[in-house]
């Protein structure tokens, strides 16, 4: 069970902040439970007093005005949606001052005084710059599939996206099986093998290739080949897209030229829709309310996030860059398990 901080001491006049208008966005590539979070913001933003607003589309949004009024019936039926229903952007002009500062006039000319923004750390980057340079408070909640961002050991979408991924993989395995096949299954990640450890080891698969760990052609060809001396007749491999061979196709071309056929699935963006799992709905509730909890408590700036068993807020210039977070003795475990 999550613990979740009361923010009591945290604003130094001994008083509780108080909000006209808190705005919430997501950014950033979309996460099954982006919408449980808008959910949570609005309403745990109305039910203390104060007005939520939607920015559309992201960043890009921010800096068109598409800035609305949300009641707590517009959040209504949309925790169990994939996506978001306030659409996503990556966007470059958010990288410069001027397209900052641009947003910012956007939120004061609709009396906005506080910003939630759900997405990954290049979001961060931005929501940390919006903060610094306006003096505005802006709390980030973590929502990416690729459980990627410093400063927590979780983010919405992610529970999900294994979850997709293994079931596909359950698929795959019934067709690897009966044809007696080689099959590369990948996954999405293009910088972080997160997604790939915990579908291979959930899906059972013989190997999982990640950006993080260094494997050759020659260590893979010999994974196949014990499985083979033992009986296996089929074998999955996972590949994280952001693996050093390029993804799953080009990996297929050398096994094959070292005399392994084999087949390969791409399960892309598969992995980002779907109905959110229970699980990412209760983090996404959890911390969508703790952000709004954190700006009515004082806390001015960070990112709302997972330590062990506790919600924590760090602040943004604490998180840094994209840790290797991967915890590599799961390797051990999943190489263990494939014998
Ligand atoms: O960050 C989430 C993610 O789905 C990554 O796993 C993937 O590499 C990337 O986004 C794909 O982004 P896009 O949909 O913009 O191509």
């Amino acid at each position: 069970m999550l613990k979740i901080p009361t923010f009591k001491n945290l604003d130094k006049a001994g008083k509780k902040q108080k909000y006209k208008r808190i705005a919430v966005l997501t950014s950033g590539g979309d996460a099954p439970g982006m919408n449980a979070a808008i959910r949570a913001v609005a309403r745990a933003a109305i039910a203390h007093d104060c007005e939520a607003m939607g920015v559309q589309r992201g960043y890009s949004g921010l800096l068109e005005g598409l800035i609305h009024p949300m009641g707590p019936s517009s959040v209504a039926n949309i925790i169990q949606r994939g996506g978001t229903v306030l659409r996503t952007s990556r966007c470059k002009e958010f990288l410069t001052k001027s397209g900052r500062k641009k947003g910012y006039e956007n939120l004061c000319k609709q009396g906005v005084d506080a910003l939630v923004v759900i997405g990954g750390d290049g979001s961060f980057r931005g929501a940390k710059l919006l903060h610094e340079e306006t003096g505005l408070a802006v709390i980030g909640v973590p929502g990416t599939i690729d459980n990627d961002i410093a400063g927590t050991e979780d983010t919405i979408g992610f529970d999900t996206a294994v979850n997709t991924g293994v079931q596909l993989i359950d698929k795959i395995r019934d067709t690897a099986s009966s044809h007696d096949r080689v099959f590369l299954v990948e996954v999405m990640g293009r910088h972080s093998g997160m997604i790939a450890l915990y579908t291979g080891i959930g899906g059972g698969a013989e190997s999982i290739i990640v950006p993080e760990v260094d494997v050759t052609v020659d260590s893979i060809c010999e994974t196949i080949d014990r499985g083979v001396r033992r009986g296996k007749t089929s074998s999955i491999i996972v590949v994280a897209e952001g693996c050093k061979f390029g993804g799953a196709a080009p990996l297929a071309k050398a096994l094959e030229k070292r005399g392994h056929a084999s087949h390969f699935t791409i399960l892309g963006h598969t992995q980002r829709g779907g109905s959110p799992s229970a699980h990412d709905r209760m983090l996404a509730s959890t911390l969508g309310s703790v952000a709004v909890h954190a700006l009515l408590g004082g806390v001015k700036e960070g990112m709302v996030g997972v330590k062990g068993n506790e919600v924590v807020i760090n602040s943004f210039s604490k998180l840094g860059k994209n840790p290797t977070l991967l915890p590599k003795e799961f390797f051990k475990i999943a190489k263990d398990l494939a014998v």
